[in-house]
């Protein structure tokens, strides 16, 4: 028997990498690769990447001089770019990184056992295309080893909103939904090695639309029809744009089933001006109307967004009516970034807000924000939450995991198994975390 050849993936950017990081993974397996969690033991490296801000994209080339010495030390050794920046600057990477061997986009990662032969012989492998077959028909069979509790699992792809900041309509192209049927299955085999929780993911998860042999399904149906697999206890899904939230999938919400009272929605501003510059399609008030349909059939729904400050044009009088959203929806936990302009996308031409200005703001409107979480952290407790317990705490004897509402909680719970829903009372609100008793597993 040969040993087998040892492959290093490090992931940036969203959830979305991290699943097509496993799924890559498993591709090269068939080629002898088992994976390794030391870049200096690799015989492959990829760099699983992410485009959205600048700082992201830069980090890659950074990345890859601290690659360099390992290179120099084993002339074997093979370094690959995959992800959002493969994609959108895959020419680019070759021309300033000599020392990586391939380069691939996420659409085409089923060919690259293809690739690693080429950059195994001495060539340099791209490929960037949007290939015609999809690679979801084109991976491997997943394995079948146990795996932790809780699994991400693709649904949809790509976007067709273009808002005027954004990279991914450029980077994951067009919005496409797998079937019903392979997702169905896919979470199956997930729940039968030990799955408990699955989040779906789609860079605009709400406009699934999957081909069903009875038509097209919608994520509620999909949701509904998961929602059925015996074992299955949990179900997630991200990220969803507010005009996608349709009145069968809010209607879920309510219907107490396996679907968590949680739900990541980006509104990105509170101003109809910047909202209509970023080409949102939708405005403030109406992005509240959502959130008054999503409370009143879940009325303990957390909510969480992404805001992006210092947009061109951003005013002081439309940075305070974000700050006006924010205070009438009540956020229970968020992401705000500093606008970053990026290549290719329409805002990238127009005039930027100060740096200090937009830093100004950001600082303000993280702190309100940060307000918003502790508050909402407090609030548990005295509650009683439902807790998947993930992995042993810091002390003997302790567990973490994740409440309903996505709340990192720890409690004691001696004997208690990864994969264990327990009911627990919280008792403490940390900083990033919440502490409670077990009252019954
Ligand atoms: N598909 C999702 C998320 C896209 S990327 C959605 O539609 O909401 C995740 C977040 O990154 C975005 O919600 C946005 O807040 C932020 N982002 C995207 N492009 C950005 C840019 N050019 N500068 C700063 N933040 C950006
Ligand atoms: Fe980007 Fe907008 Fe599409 Fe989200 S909806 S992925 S922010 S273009
Ligand atoms: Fe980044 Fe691509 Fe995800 S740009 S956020 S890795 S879709």
């Amino acid at each position: 028997m040969t040993t087998p050849r040892k492959l290093f993936v490090k992931t940036y950017g969203c959830q979305m990498n991290v699943y097509d990081s496993e799924r890559m993974a498993e591709a090269l397996a068939p080629s002898g690769y088992v994976t390794t969690d030391r870049a200096e033991d690799a015989d492959l490296i990829l760099l699983n990447t992410c485009h959205i801000r600048e700082k992201a994209a830069e980090k890659v080339y950074s990345e890859l001089g601290r690659l360099k010495p390992l290179k120099a030390a084993n002339p074997d050794l093979r370094i690959g770019v995959a992800g959002c920046v493969a994609q959108a600057e895959g020419a680019e990477i070759v021309a300033r990184a000599p020392s990586v061997d391939l380069v691939v986009g996420p659409q085409s990662y089923h060919r690259l056992p293809e690739l690693e032969a080429r950059a195994r012989q001495g060539a340099r492998a791209i490929d960037t295309d949007f290939p015609a077959e999809d690679k979801f028909d084109a991976l491997p069979a997943r394995p079948k080893a146990a795996r932790g509790p809780t699994a991400f699992l693709t649904v949809q792809e790509g976007c067709d909103k273009f808002c005027a900041f954004c990279v991914v309509p450029y980077t994951r192209g067009a919005e496409a939904s797998r079937p019903p049927a392979r997702i169905l299955a896919e979470a199956r085999d997930l729940v039968d090695r030990g799955v408990r929780e699955i989040t779906l993911l789609g860079q605009n998860v709400n406009a699934y639309h999957g081909a069903g042999v009875d038509g097209e399904w919608s994520l509620a149906r999909l949701t509904a029809a998961l929602g059925g697999i015996e074992g299955l206890a949990r179900i997630r899904y991200t990220t969803s744009h507010p005009c996608d939230m349709t009145d069968d999938l809010i209607a879920a919400h309510g219907e107490g089933g396996k679907l968590m009272p949680y739900l990541h929605l980006p509104v990105q501003s509170g101003s109809d001006r910047i909202l209509k510059a970023m080409n949102r399609r939708h405005t403030a008030e109406e992005y509240l109307r959502v959130i008054d349909r999503l409370r009143a059939a879940r009325p303990d729904i957390l909510l969480s967004s992404d805001f992006i400050v210092g947009f061109p044009g951003e005013t002081e009088a439309d940075f305070a009516d974000t700050l006006a959203l924010i205070e009438a929806v009540g956020f229970g936990q968020s992401y705000s970034f500093k606008y970053s302009p990026r290549p290719g996308t329409p805002a990238a031409e127009r005039a930027e807000v100060a740096a200090e200005v937009a830093d100004d703001r950001l600082q303000r409107l993280q702190a309100l924000l940060r307000t918003q979480e502790q508050a909402a952290q407090a609030a548990m407790v005295g509650r009683e939450v439902t807790v998947l317990f993930e992995k042993p705490g810091r002390l003997p004897g302790q567990m973490v995991g994740k409440s309903e509402y996505l709340h990192a909680v720890h409690a004691m719970a001696p004997g208690v198994t990864p994969g264990t829903l327990c009911r627990v009372r919280i008792t403490e609100s940390a900083a990033h975390s919440l502490g409670g008793e077990v009252v019954a597993e």
